[in-house]
């Protein structure tokens, strides 16, 4: 007979669902040391159900690479009317050919055609001065998001409005919104039906229609924000990453250390065995790009920023997941990318200063900064180059950063 799974500490009356209530990270980061203390990398939560959690290299190559076994209906994502449409609750067989559709619209070389749209839309909306990076992430994924789908000048206020309840804390982003959602719908079919040339309604007027343009709108938003924020906050306090050549490893490493998508869910179409685990069918099953990424097995140093770990290195094989991976890698990963390397373009001639905040990860729908996070943007002060910067820069956050519980910062 098989050991059983190992667990973290529990109530007995309610399982871990009072704990994953308050601070889900924690119940994942006990989970993973009790697991460790067993020598596995897969532990089991009582949460309304049971769910097992693994994060190891196998069991992601498993969840993820199985989309006969592991299906997307019937997971965490149907709670969300935002994400409870379209591809993401599409399952296989249905899934790959609906993927062919979309997928042309989203590569590298379609998202170099919103390039001059996004770098319009991200000058207009430049703070100066003092500003709160997470606030302003926000409203500058509104802005790029409100340009390149619907052709919009100015933020869409039918999409504002609508976007608004994902940024509150669990559980209002899950409550039901018709009123928002028959709006947001009717600005969708007007752009559908009159697509802005260059945008991606047209896109999405020859492939793919309403529901996957929405679904697409809301995944993309508070996953890109929280992690521009991330991003700036680290930027600011060495404006080495500001330089051209570190721009992509300082992406990838704010998406290793803080993935937006901190955890994800499936559900077993039948019994499976994966990395020793057995699971029997309707088994609630989750993958975990946080603890994936703060594996100590897979990488040196796990909790520390280190861009440049990407500077020469390669991610581990399953084991670097911010956008999922498999057939059901993120769908607009390059345009995340993109966003966030025309932000550090736009600021990478002027001076991004950290004045205090907290950078540590809270868990909500979305991987977020505690906050607030106060940065000070200005037009470079000519003695203040980016040679002699990061000293300055280390001292001064060395008084002033408060220190998150993971000894991130
Ligand atoms: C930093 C930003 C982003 C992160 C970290 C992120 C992360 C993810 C992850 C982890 C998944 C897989 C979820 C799962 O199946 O368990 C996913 C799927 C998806 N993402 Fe993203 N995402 C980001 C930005 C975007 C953007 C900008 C868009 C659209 C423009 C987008 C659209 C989608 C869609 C449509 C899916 C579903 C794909 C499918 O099921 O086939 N995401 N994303």
């Amino acid at each position: 007979m098989k050991a059983p799974l190992p667990s973290p500490p529990r109530s007995p009356l309610v399982g871990h669902l009072g704990q994953w209530g308050i601070n889900p990270l924690g119940v994942l980061e006990k989970g993973a040391l009790a697991a460790r203390a067993s020598g596995v990398s897969t532990f089991e939560l009582k949460l309304w159900r049971r769910a097992l959690v693994g994060y190891s290299p196998e069991w992601n190559r498993g969840v993820l690479g199985d989309l006969e076994t592991f299906r997307s209906r019937g997971g965490l994502s149907e709670l969300s009317p935002y994400l409870n449409a379209g591809i993401v609750q599409t399952d296989a067989p249905e899934h790959r050919p609906q993927r062919k559709i979309l997928n042309p619209g989203f590569t590298k070389s379609a998202m170099n055609d919103l390039h001059t749209g996004m770098a319009t839309s991200i000058e207009r909306s430049l703070p100066r001065g003092d500003f709160d990076a997470i606030e302003w992430a926000s409203t500058v994924v509104r802005a790029v998001l409100s340009s390149t789908f619907l052709g919009s000048e100015v933020i869409d206020p039918v999409l504002d409005r609508w976007l608004g309840p994902m940024e509150q804390p669990l559980p209002i982003p899950f409550l039901p919104r018709p009123i928002r959602f028959r709006a947001m719908n009717v600005r969708l079919e007007a752009a559908l039906a009159d697509p802005p040339p260059g945008s991606l309604a047209q896109t999405f007027a020859a492939h793919g229609g309403l529901a996957e343009m929405r679904v697409a709108l809301a995944a993309g938003y508070d996953t890109t924000a929280h992690t521009l924020a991330w991003l700036l906050a680290h930027a600011a306090q060495d404006p080495s990453l500001l330089d051209p050549s570190r721009h992509d490893s300082a992406i990838k490493e704010t998406l290793r250390l803080y993935p937006a998508g901190w955890t994800g869910s499936r559900r077993a179409n039948k019994d499976v065995t994966l990395d020793g685990v057995d699971i029997p069918k309707g088994e609630l099953v989750l993958y975990s790009p946080y603890l994936t990424h703060r594996d100590p097995h897979l990488w040196d140093n796990p909790t520390a920023y280190l861009p440049e770990r990407f500077d020469t290195g390669k991610a581990p094989a399953w084991g670097y997941l911010p956008f999922a991976a498999g057939e059901r890698t993120c769908l607009g990963r390059h345009y995340a990318h993109l966003l966030m390397r025309t932000v550090l373009e736009a600021i990478q001639s002027q001076t991004l200063r950290f004045v205090d905040g907290d950078l540590s990860p809270r868990a909500g729908v979305t991987l977020r900064p505690a906050g607030p996070l106060h940065l000070h943007l200005s037009h470079r002060d000519p003695d203040l180059t980016h040679r002699n910067a990061p000293r300055h820069y280390a001292a001064e956050r060395s008084v002033r950063l408060r220190a998150t519980p993971e000894g991130a910062s």
